[in-house]
């Protein structure tokens, strides 16, 4: 049988060029949760090159001396942007959009309809696909659902990709999925070939900065959060944190959805039950050990 060549080892880094890796990583865990391995290190080289011509800087020394200055919190922000993957589709990972739209919606909008909240959270939603695809599977059974209490926030760390979500304007090859899934009629012409999330779809989604690592200034509680992606660039210990404080936000037979490759670690004791593919049900009573609810009150 044969078997694939083993991926090149990374080359090993200076001394210098490891110190200087060191203070980025350092940096970039301690503002956003993320865990960068040396392995990812002409990644980040090649990422902080951009940082450093877009500045007009010639050494890498320079740029984490400016970042560790006390007035670059933007250039910091640009930094995180830079080093953070974006990767989204419109209805990637169908599979949850499917749940969520045969197992939970049908009971959602008979709570909306009698006068309840109803809340979706779309936790690091990069350019909008994934809150715009919520939207439209929300619409697709409730028409009418802008006259009832019924809203998806959509947050990301990136205000760069967030300003794209905004625009919520896409690349005709972008909206494939949507002509092939019969989902045009959500979408309307925009200059050059390109194409707009229609108003009806945008007015359900409030996007808004969030750092998953920061405070959650969000009080009330959420029917369904989709998290998906986004806990792979986290270390253990930090996912596990992230999933307790997600069990404090969920309201009574919330949904926890998770990216592909992303798991609820069962040595995190959380008070989460597997219904589907990574697909998670809060459940108070698979974690009876788990002190809920303090910190997250219905608004
Ligand atoms: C690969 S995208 C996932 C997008 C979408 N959830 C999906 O599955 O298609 C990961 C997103 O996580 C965001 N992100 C990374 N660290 C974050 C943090 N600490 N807080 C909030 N968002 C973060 C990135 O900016 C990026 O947009």
């Amino acid at each position: 049988m044969s078997t694939l060549p083993a991926a090149p080892a990374p080359e090993p880094m200076s001394p210098e060029k490891r110190a200087q890796f060191d203070a980025i990583s350092r940096m970039a865990r301690e503002a956003a949760g993320l865990n960068i391995v040396p392995e990812k290190s002409a990644m980040v080289f090649s990422r902080l090159g951009k940082r450093l011509r877009a500045l007009g800087l010639s050494s890498v020394d320079d740029y984490i001396a400016l970042i560790q200055g006390p007035d670059a919190a933007e250039e910091r922000e640009n930094l995180i942007s830079a080093l953070t993957t974006n990767v989204t589709s419109f209805f990637r990972e169908n599979h949850h959009f499917e749940y969520f739209a045969q197992q939970q919606l049908p009971g959602l909008i008979e709570r909306a309809r009698s006068g309840n909240r109803v809340r979706l959270w779309s936790a690091a939603c990069s350019s909008g696909q994934e809150p715009y695809s919520l939207a439209m599977v929300v619409l697709e059974q409730f028409p009418d659902a802008h006259r009832h209490d019924l809203r998806i926030l959509a947050t990301d760390i990136d205000h760069q990709i967030l300003a794209a979500a905004r625009a919520a304007t896409y690349s005709s090859d972008l909206v494939a999925p949507l002509k092939a899934n019969g989902r045009e009629r959500f979408l309307r012409p925009a200059e050059s070939g390109d194409v707009m999330v229609a108003d009806e779809v945008r007015a359900l989604v409030a996007l808004r900065r969030l750092n998953l690592m920061g405070d959650w200034p969000m009080k009330g509680r959420f029917d369904a959060i989709f998290c998906r992606n986004v806990m792979i660039y986290f270390d253990q210990p930090t996912q596990n944190r992230l999933i307790s404080r997600f069990a404090k936000v969920c309201a009574d037979q919330a949904v926890l959805y998770l990216g592909h490759s992303e798991r609820i670690d069962p040595a995190a004791n959380a008070p989460f039950r597997q219904v589907g593919q990574t697909t998670f049900a809060f459940d108070p009573s698979a974690s009876p050990h788990v002190s809920l609810r303090h910190g997250a009150h219905q608004e």
